[in-house]
């Protein structure tokens, strides 16, 4: 990734809101309509801009929303994207493209970015001891299993990630893990991941944000919280059944971790905007001409994502984008 010191355009996506059912008023006044208004404000300017989103439709929350409906997955996230991307309509939000993760692109996207990744040789493989519900025989997602923040001692903090402090968390640091749905004991069994290497990154990452002196200062604050206690590698596989498959052989089970494939959402929503303007290769413009700026609305709680984890993996992928 290079930063340019005069950009020609600017790509601006909003967080994927989680198609896990309708979107609120407080989802807009977050990462919605601030986008919204600054896209407007640049092409009055008369800049050029692309907008882009789309809905995030994988991970376990839509699998047990699915399960209590009796539906499948795919029919849940299908019905509530439609109803997303009305209301987002009837807000006239003006999205050049607004996209889903469970599309064939989106597949194709996000396992070409991971087998580029992987054919580097950057991913790390590791045997770990994740936390399995025996009452519903399968290994638990980060964000079903609650306990209290080793960082802050906040009790209800998720496997992911505590909100009280902002930390991102493996559920084996937790103090007091539990089954958040039924309160259930969980044991450790032993299963392989693929994981990114965060830390080959901390340099340059640190780099990234020296250089750009307009982020917001609460970023900024996280980010160097984060690299003072140095980046850990973190699991980009998960074993779902709901998700983008690993496209590797004997892999059967295994899916990308959402905070991996859905990033490499933004991506597929600018290569689906390209192919329906009969452009395909018009993407690459966007993410991968330095004279792009790239700007992300987001909440608090997606920062590690966007200003850690995407850097790296755009990083690792090289200097392409
Ligand atoms: O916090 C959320 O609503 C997430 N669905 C945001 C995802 S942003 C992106 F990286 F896909
Ligand atoms: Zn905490």
């Amino acid at each position: 990734m290079s930063t340019p010191s005069k950009f020609q355009r600017t790509l601006v996506t909003s967080a994927l809101p989680y198609a896990n059912g309708e979107i609120h008023l407080g989802h807009l006044a977050g990462a919605y309509l601030p986008a919204d208004i600054y896209v407007r404000y640049l092409r009055l300017r008369g800049e050029d801009v692309l907008y882009i989103c789309g809905s995030d439709e994988y991970g376990v929350p839509i699998t047990l929303t699915a399960e209590k409906l009796g539906i499948t997955p795919k029919e849940l996230v299908d019905r509530n994207h439609a109803s997303i991307k009305k209301s987002f309509a009837g807000f006239g939000m003006s999205f050049d493209n607004f996209s889903q993760t469970s599309r064939d692109i989106h597949t194709e996207t996000a396992q070409a970015f991971f087998k580029d990744l992987f054919d580097q040789g950057v991913f790390k493989q590791k045997t770990t001891e994740q936390f399995y519900s025996p009452s519903q025989d399968r290994f638990l997602a980060d964000r079903y299993i609650e306990g209290t923040c080793p960082k802050c001692g906040s009790e209800g903090a998720r496997g992911d990630q505590c909100e009280a402090c902002g930390s991102s968390l493996d559920p084996t640091e937790l103090i007091d893990p539990r089954n958040v749905q039924d309160n259930s004991p969980l044991e450790l069994r032993e299963t392989t991941h693929w994981f990114l290497p965060l830390g080959d990154w901390q340099a340059k990452l640190e780099e990234m944000i020296d250089a750009h002196p307009e982020w917001k200062d609460n970023v900024k604050q996280y980010c160097r919280g984060w690299f003072k206690d140095g980046l850990q590698d973190r699991a980009v596989t998960r074993d779902l059944g709901w998700g983008v498959p690993v496209p590797l052989p004997d892999h059967a089970g295994k899916v990308f971790y959402v905070w991996f494939e859905a990033p490499v959402g933004y991506i597929t929503t600018t290569r689906e905007w390209a192919a329906a303007r009969g452009e395909p290769e018009a993407w690459r413009t966007w993410w991968q001409d330095p004279g792009t700026r790239l700007i992300h609305f987001i909440g608090k709680d997606n920062i590690f994502f966007h200003a850690v984890m995407f850097p790296a993996m755009l990083m690792a992928h090289g200097e392409d984008y």
